[in-house]
């Protein structure tokens, strides 16, 4: 009976912090969708990590709903006629959203990284933005993925 009763009162628990996990509130600990203070942004193009970065734009697992960036980007088109603009750009109704007239490419795919992948921002200035970011600056100079 009090296994029961343990048991019970463990589900009870768990259902508010799953449902918490759940919500896109944004996290104490979640890195910002604008750049922090300071920030160095450092993109060299490179072979290697062109190519780190397509494999992450197709891999589901950087969302928690299914969904890689490549299930709604399926090409350069994709990404609006704003895309093709020099970064940074108005773009992802920034000014009402976020409270500035430009954003850059590494701010925008924090934004889809939030939205759309329901998932938090990555960190910045790790290997995975760096990559992400490097990979999509060569998709739209060469207007292909
Ligand atoms: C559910 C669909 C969806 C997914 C998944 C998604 N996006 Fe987006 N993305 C959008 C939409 C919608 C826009 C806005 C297009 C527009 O402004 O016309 C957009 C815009 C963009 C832009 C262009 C913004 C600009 O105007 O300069 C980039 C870059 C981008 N997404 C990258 C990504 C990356 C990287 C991922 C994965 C981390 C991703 N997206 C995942 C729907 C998606």
């Amino acid at each position: 009976m009090n296994l029961v009763r343990t048991t019970f009162c463990i589900a009870m628990l768990a259902i508010p912090l799953s449902i918490h996990a759940q919500s896109n509130a944004p996290r104490m600990d979640e890195p910002s969708v604008l750049r922090p203070a300071g920030y160095k942004a450092r993109y060299p193009a490179s072979k290697p990590a062109i190519d780190r970065g397509r494999q992450l734009f197709n891999d589901t697992q950087l969302s928690t709903n299914g969904r890689a960036c490549a299930s709604c980007h399926v090409d350069a088109s994709s990404f609006g006629a704003g895309f093709k603009q020099p970064y940074p750009h108005a773009a992802m109704n920034s000014k009402a959203r976020f409270g500035v007239d430009t954003m850059n490419l590494d701010e925008v795919i924090q934004v889809c990284m939030k939205g759309p992948m329901r998932s938090v921002p990555l960190e910045w200035g790790s290997p995975e933005l760096t990559d992400m970011t490097t990979y999509l600056l060569k998709v739209q100079s060469s207007g292909t993925m």
